[in-house]
């Protein structure tokens, strides 16, 4: 049987520190035949719309970010453990190349600052999916931002409108929910789809685009999914606010 441990909406460096190293620790620990990383592993918050023309833009911190998330995530990551690693395309990786694009194209190239040649994926040996990575039978990871996929309120809502969309289950991060909700039709209940949102794992109180109460509808958490041919059972470990969870009745803290 596969393990799958899926993360998503890290942004760092708003990045919840406990959290990171517990889920590093996790993955040493446990091997799991997989990881995915669903997106929004970097905030970029200078190259942001809401920073245009305000100081952050004026931060140039961009590579500063990419390098700390490659020092503080990707390499202790990799330093214990060999597994295959994915990560997705998102509206925050995007962002630096969107901007350049933007914001100054006469400095546009194919390569430069886009996610994966910044955060050196081929030199950790991490797979880039831009848009969708079907990773069991029947599921499809996306990050969630694409465009036709209807935004719900309710935790699980977003993937469930995306699972009836593509008519496959779904795991997607990006709403910052977390949620598992299945949905089943035809006769004899002869089909069933499963949307899963992840949940973030920020630190809350260094996000300070959400005012300063920082208010949100957000749950924090990481899946980790069984996959035995075409059974897939997916769960949702929630994660506290001082980055502990329980996996399999053991404690990361
Ligand atoms: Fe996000
Ligand atoms: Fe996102």
């Amino acid at each position: 049987m596969k393990r799958i441990i899926l993360i998503s909406d890290l942004q760092m460096p708003l990045e919840n520190k406990r959290a990171n190293r517990n889920l590093i620790n996790l993955i040493h620990d446990s091997q799991p035949d997989e990881v995915i990383n669903i997106g929004d592993i970097n905030d970029y918050t200078a190259s942001g719309r809401w920073s245009a023309g305000k100081r952050a833009e004026y931060g140039m911190t961009v590579r500063q970010e990419a390098n700390y998330t490659i020092r503080t995530h990707i390499q202790p990551l990799r330093a214990g453990y060999d597994g295959p690693i994915t990560l997705l395309g998102s509206n925050h990786g995007e962002r630096p190349h969107k901007y350049l694009v933007d914001r100054a194209p006469a400095l546009y190239d194919e390569e430069s600052f886009r996610e994966d040649k910044l955060l050196r994926l081929d030199d950790f040996g991490i797979k880039f999916e831009p848009v969708r990575y079907d990773f069991a039978p029947g599921w499809s990871a996306i990050h969630g931002h694409g465009k036709g996929i209807n935004l719900a309120r309710y935790s699980g809502g977003t993937a469930i409108n995306a699972a009836r969309r593509y008519g496959r289950s779904i795991v997607m991060g990006h709403t910052h929910r977390a949620g598992i909700v299945s949905e089943t039709t035809g006769p004899a209940g002869s089909k069933t789809v499963t949307g899963v949102e992840l949940g973030h794992l920020m630190d809350i109180t260094k996000a300070a685009y959400l005012g300063p109460e920082r208010l949100a509808n957000w749950q924090s958490a990481f899946g980790l999914f069984y996959v035995d041919g075409t059974t897939v059972t997916p769960h949702l470990i929630p994660v506290s606010r001082n980055g502990s969870f329980i996996v399999e009745g053991e404690r990361y803290k």
